[in-house]
């Protein structure tokens, strides 16, 4: 992908990695549709990036919302959709109530899923489109504490396999990013203070966002971030029970964290 020529619909443009991303497609060259709900952080955010951008407000988890943003997108001329918006979801699953289990399945998957389908008829039509769906190493390594969001990023990642697939006599690229913790806002003091507990590698949004940038420039579906993660999200795949007694050592440590209200 030509990032000279984008023109790039990102959500959750305000966020940790959002803003970065930002800054990063901005100086790659791309124009930027920034997607948040926050009207001064988009604000500020277009100003950190220059001119020739443009910014909306929407909370991406109404079908309203999704529809102004295939709206506006397509009076952009998007040919690039970042599906980056999402939220976490540290806490044992029996101790979380339906409606939080709902948001987090809804941003992390069904909004992005949405948002393609209303965006995929203009999507075909440029001569170069991607989708590019933000997902989790626990997409592809389910971790205890993190139940429904490692079922929202699985459905992520399936969803982004099964569309490349449906789409590979198209011209429209589906590419799923799954980056280990990173260092922002989405983990609260207790997550941060679990994966320093278990000594859980955490990127520095920078450092993503370069991958992301590089990843969309060079193409290609899949993209997973980080050693070992990368390894045990494969041994996951072929040996399940071995992560299954891995993580039951850690199974305590964990749950002692998730019992932990911690301020954010
Ligand atoms: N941080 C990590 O450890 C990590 C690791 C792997 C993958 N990821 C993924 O990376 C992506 C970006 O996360 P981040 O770390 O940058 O988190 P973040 O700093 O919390 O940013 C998340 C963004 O999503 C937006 N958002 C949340 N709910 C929304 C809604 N209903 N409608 C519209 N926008 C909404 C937020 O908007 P507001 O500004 O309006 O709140 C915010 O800008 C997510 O998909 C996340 O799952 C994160």
């Amino acid at each position: 992908m030509n990032l000279q020529n984008a023109r790039i619909l990102l959500t959750g443009a305000c966020g940790g990695l959002g803003q970065e991303l930002a800054v990063q497609l901005a100086k790659a060259g791309a124009k930027l549709l920034l997607a948040g709900r926050d009207r001064a952080k988009l604000a500020a955010t277009i100003g950190m990036i220059g001119s020739g951008h443009s910014s909306m407000t929407a909370d991406l988890t109404s079908p309203e919302g999704v529809a102004e943003a295939a709206g506006a997108a397509h009076a952009f001329g998007v040919n690039v959709l970042i599906n980056n918006a999402g939220i976490g979801g540290f806490g044992l699953y029996d101790e979380q109530d339906w409606s939080t289990v709902a948001r987090i399945l809804a941003i992390n998957l069904e909004t992005p899923m949405r948002l393609t389908q209303a965006m995929l008829p203009a999507l075909k039509a440029r001569p170069q489109a991607a989708i590019v769906n933000m997902g989790s190493t626990f997409g592809s390594l389910p971790f205890a504490g993190f139940t429904a969001y490692s079922a929202a990023k699985a459905g992520l990642r399936g969803f982004s396999q099964a569309l490349r697939r449906e789409l590979a006599d198209t011209q429209v690229a589906v590419i799923h990013i799954a980056p280990r913790a990173i260092n922002t806002p989405l983990n609260s003091d207790a997550v941060n203070a679990l994966n320093r507990a278990l000594k859980n590698n955490c990127d520095s949004p920078e450092a993503v966002a370069r991958q992301v940038v590089t990843a969309l420039s060079n193409g290609g579906g899949e993209h997973h971030f980080g050693f070992p993660e990368k390894f045990f999200a494969w041994l996951n795949g072929v040996a399940p029970a071995l992560i299954d007694r891995g993580l039951a050592d850690k199974l305590a440590v964990i749950k002692q964290h998730a019992s932990v209200r911690l301020p954010r």
